[in-house]
């Protein structure tokens, strides 16, 4: 395979999208529109003077500016628009599935019941299967700066809903709020039949990912950085084929690396772990999926094997059936034998 042709083969290779934010994927041009329909005015001036404000030291400052954001959305429309966006995105950068998490608590405290967030989310992935022919699946996140008792009641609002929502996450503000706040839900989520994934790792201690993954029983690590100075949680992990849903632009716009060139994903591919590359929150890190593979793949010298390799884990690490797995991973492989005879 020739070397110069690397970023098509990035941008056309069919892909699952495993870690992002419907709040996060909030573009500013979209956010002043549906700000205009709802009578809310922005702190900020225009686009622009929004979009210079996206420069954050650590997860805190950005978690900060991305709840004020979220104020704007009140109406089931505004939800439906906010995930068709993205969708029409993620459809044009060769996704053919996502898993797409949201934070019902924030949407709680801005005064927007559950079933209006969720019905707005929902009718935009039926819509976009249809439309667009890109599935997805809906992840409804705890906050883990709020406390149990509010997670608790955030499950209760999703019981009517809980055919169409596949998991629980945990997001939020990792430093100081350690899994084992969230033991007793995770447990009443997984009774419920909701599989479980959390944020693990990203500034957060490697002990967060341990704990994650023995208290809280998940099957999934969103990020899961810190695993990298941990060599027998490295083993586990490859070993038991647990999923790293990894995000190298988010990480270097919040500086949990500090250059990609530092970013573990190829070490821990190396190592045999089923990593992916994901977007978190596209509207406010500077790209998309594709943009985050180019990125690592520049910065870490990917070749077409690593891709590939990425490509089959994200359909491998997703919660869609196995036999839907082996049709996506057959795309991949017909993608790759007319790509190499073209
Ligand atoms: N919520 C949205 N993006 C997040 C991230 N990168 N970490 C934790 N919580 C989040
Ligand atoms: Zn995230």
């Amino acid at each position: 395979m020739e070397t110069n042709n690397i970023l098509e083969f990035i941008c056309n290779i069919p892909k699952a999208e495993l870690h992002v934010h419907i709040e996060g994927t909030f573009e500013p041009e979209l956010m002043f529109e549906i700000a205009a329909r709802n009578h809310i005015t922005l702190k900020y001036r225009d686009v622009e003077a929004l979009r210079e404000a996206y420069q954050f030291r650590n997860l805190q400052e950005f978690l900060d500016i991305y709840y004020i954001g979220s104020r704007a959305l009140k109406t089931e429309r505004d939800f439906y628009d906010l995930t068709t966006s993205y969708l029409t995105k993620a459809a044009s950068q060769n996704i053919l599935h996502t898993e797409i998490f949201f934070d019902p608590q924030t949407h709680h405290e801005n005064g927007v019941a559950f079933p209006v967030v969720f019905t707005g989310i929902y009718d935009a992935l039926q819509d976009a299967e249809k439309n667009l022919g890109i599935h997805g699946d809906v992840i409804m996140c705890f906050l883990r700066h709020l406390d149990e008792a509010s997670a608790f009641a955030t499950l209760q609002q999703a019981l009517p809903f809980k055919d169409k929502i596949i998991g629980v996450g945990l997001d939020s503000s990792e430093s100081g709020n350690p899994p084992h706040k969230f033991v007793r839900v995770f447990e009443a989520a997984r009774q419920a039949g909701f599989v479980a994934v959390a944020h693990a790792g990203e500034e957060g201690p490697v002990d967060y990912i341990h704990d994650s993954l023995d208290l809280l029983k998940i099957s999934r690590i969103d990020h899961g950085n810190n695993s990298k100075d941990d060599a027998l949680l490295i083993q586990k992990i490859a070993q038991q084929r647990i999923p790293l849903t990894m995000c190298p632009l988010s990480n270097l716009k919040l500086q949990v690396v500090k250059d990609l060139r530092h970013h573990p994903l190829k070490t821990l591919l190396d190592n045999k772990v089923v990593a992916t590359v994901n977007s978190d929150d596209p509207a406010y890190f500077g790209g998309y999926l594709n943009e985050n593979y180019i990125a690592i793949q520049q910065a870490l010298e990917l070749w077409h094997d690593d891709i590939i390799t990425l490509a089959k884990n994200s359909f491998e690490a997703s919660f869609i059936d196995a036999a839907q797995k082996q049709t996506y991973i057959k795309r991949i492989d017909t993608f790759v034998s007319d790509f190499n005879a073209s």
